[in-house]
């Protein structure tokens, strides 16, 4: 956790593509919430392992890439997920990203955004869908509000990628809104 007022949140996109349109609605997020979050994006998917139980050992001997990406989860006072639909699901490499978190317990009671965003009308729903099963499952807390699809992405980005259109930053505006409630320290 940082120490600082600024909560740190992880972004997390489930493209490995360079002009992934789910990366770009991960940056437009940063940038709405530059002033009050301090963002690092994860960009480690492509690295992990294919998940398998026998070379996690008792954590410590993990492989690099897990113990990484436990760290980052871990150092993050909040989790925001943007993924597309594969084949009507989640990507394997997000996928699998998860499965390694099932033993160590990283996202217990992280509070956690998930956005799925498709160019089809139905914004990645059942990708949407499924992902929110296997979080609630890694019990992390995804409160009313922190979750988003995005329809028809592709029209609401520029030339540059960039997210132009204001309904989506609106969206996204109020998914940020709800996850700072969240992280703040209850009284
Ligand atoms: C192999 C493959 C399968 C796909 N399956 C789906 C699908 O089931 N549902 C969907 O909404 N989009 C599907 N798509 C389209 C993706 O949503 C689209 O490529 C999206 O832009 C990928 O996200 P990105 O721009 O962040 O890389 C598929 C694309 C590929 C290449």
């Amino acid at each position: 956790m940082t120490e600082s007022n600024t909560k740190h949140i992880l972004a997390i996109s489930g493209s490995l593509r360079r002009k992934s349109s789910n990366a770009s609605v991960l940056q437009a997020a940063s940038q709405l919430g530059a002033e009050r979050f301090h963002f690092t994006f994860y960009n480690g998917l492509d690295t992990l392992p294919h998940f398998n139980p026998e070379l996690d050992g008792d954590g410590d001997e993990a492989p690099e890439p897990v113990r990484g990406w436990r760290a980052q989860l871990r150092a993050a006072d909040g989790v925001i997920i943007c993924t597309p639909e594969y084949a009507n699901g989640v990507p394997g490499s997000l996928k699998n990203a998860l499965d390694w978190i099932v033993s160590s317990g990283e996202f217990l009671d992280k509070p956690t955004a998930v956005i799925s965003a498709s160019p089809n009308p139905l914004g990645g729903d059942k990708a949407h869908a499924s992902l929110l099963l296997t979080l609630k499952m890694l019990t992390a807390s995804i409160a009313e509000g922190a979750t988003l699809k995005i329809p028809m992405v592709s029209k609401k980005l520029n030339a540059e990628g960039e997210v132009t259109d204001e309904a989506t930053l609106g969206a996204l505006k109020q998914v940020l809104h709800v996850l700072e409630r969240q992280m703040q320290p209850s009284s």
